[in-house]
């Protein structure tokens, strides 16, 4: 059985064609590249040519790395990308050509630095990005939606049995669907707000009652009448309105129900994933501060949980090891099999960084300390794949 984390040292390029056939077709890649931010020197360049030529060197470096990523994606597999305002834009025509335009899923805003970029000119930036992309969208099984975030408070009601439950108008509240764009959804139905009790059938004691918004416009249903035929235990009519207005409706009893899931918004807050701060902690905790700007677990684990829980995940350019991390923390959470491949070059460490002064040469060196710790205090193990050179 592999371990849950594996990591290989060398360039993506060559490292992720090679590794492919034994540890992909991988389900979930996971893309945190340079983003280029250039030295000051650079950014008081004026002349436009150089920084073209910044951004040319960027895309060149790119393009060939997200091609070897596409070819080693599962037909069921989706690639996310952290990116900033640098190459935000470059990056997203890039993957709608390297992934095709009709298999981008989202840009999502991520608010890693919740108290904003204080230094320099200008805003003081608190996000940045992740593009979603599909490797092929009809086969895709990426669930925008997730378990952890579902609010018990949401669900404020309980039935007889114990259960909790939220009430949802069974009528259509989107004026885009009427009699008249979707004329076999308006019919009567009948209900008793004493007993609580619908069908569409006429029954002792039942008003007959048709959908309608709150203008009193004519409305219609989202369900059909076989479907209220066959489940009437989750829809309940009562009394809404007061005085003249009041009249009967008819409501969906949305249950709680385990392993119910929210859909995420295309916002993701720092207090729900982490921050860049908090990252660090967390790296610290395990190795030590090692490395710059590490990803917290929580936007890693958060990706995760879109996708199933035997995935093969790729990170080709791994940085501290925060996917093999979350990857650790999450099967241990949800008694997942994923599996996680690490790539990073063996880049030097800026001279008189934390990892130079603890004594690593390498930033390949500070991925192996991680992940080889999150195997001691996570578990699932770790293995190192040595390329013959
Ligand atoms: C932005 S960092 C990734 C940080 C990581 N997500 C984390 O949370 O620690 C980018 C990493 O990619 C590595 N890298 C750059 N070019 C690479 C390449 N061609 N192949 C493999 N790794 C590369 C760098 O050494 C750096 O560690």
């Amino acid at each position: 059985m592999q371990p849950w984390n594996t990591f290989a040292e060398g360039d993506n390029l060559d490292v992720v064609p090679l590794l492919a056939p034994a540890y992909g077709p991988f389900d979930v890649v996971y893309l945190d590249p340079p983003y280029n931010t250039g030295n000051p020197f650079a950014y008081q360049d004026k002349v436009a040519g150089r920084r073209a030529d910044r951004h040319r060197a960027w895309a060149a470096m790119i393009r060939p790395r997200l091609e070897v990523v596409r070819d080693a994606t599962s037909e069921r597999g989706a690639v996310f990308a952290s990116i900033d305002d640098h190459e935000a834009a470059r990056l997203r025509l890039l993957m709608d050509e390297v992934f095709g335009e009709e298999n981008f899923v989202a840009q999502i805003v991520v608010n890693l630095n919740p108290k904003g970029r204080q230094l320099g000119w200008g805003f003081a930036t608190s996000h940045e990005y992740l593009l979603v992309y599909a490797r092929a969208l009809p086969t895709c099984v990426l669930e925008a939606s997730i378990t952890s975030k579902v609010d018990p408070g949401d669900f404020p009601l309980v039935a007889e049995d114990g259960r909790r439950y939220r009430r949802l108008p069974l009528r259509n509240t989107n004026k885009k669907f009427n009699p008249v764009t979707a004329p076999t959804m308006h019919f009567a139905i009948y209900g008793s707000p004493e007993t609580g009790w619908v069908t569409t059938a006429p029954f002792p004691g039942a008003l007959e009652i048709k959908p309608v918004f709150g203008d009193g416009a004519p409305a219609v249903w989202r369900w059909s009448a076989a479907k209220i035929d066959a489940q009437p235990e989750d829809l309940v009519c009562r009394w809404v309105g007061r005085g003249d207005r009041r009249r009967a409706d008819v409501f969906q009893r949305d249950w709680l129900h385990a392993g119910r899931r929210k859909k995420l918004r295309t916002i993701w807050l720092a207090e729900e994933v982490g921050s860049t701060d908090t990252a660090v902690v967390e790296l610290k905790a395990l190795v030590g501060h090692l490395f710059e700007s590490p990803k917290p677990t929580g936007l890693l684990r958060r990706i995760l949980e879109t996708m199933p829980d035997d995935a093969r995940v790729l990170d080709p350019f791994a940085g501290s090891g925060t996917t093999g991390h979350a990857v650790a923390l999450q099967n241990a959470a949800d008694g997942g099999r994923r599996t996680c491949l690490s790539v990073n070059s063996p880049e030097p460490v800026r001279t008189g960084s934390n990892a130079d002064l603890a004594g690593h040469t390498r930033v390949s060196d500070v991925t192996r300390a991680r992940l080889s710790a999150v195997a001691d205090v996570v578990g699932g193990g770790f293995d190192e794949f040595i390329l013959d050179c």
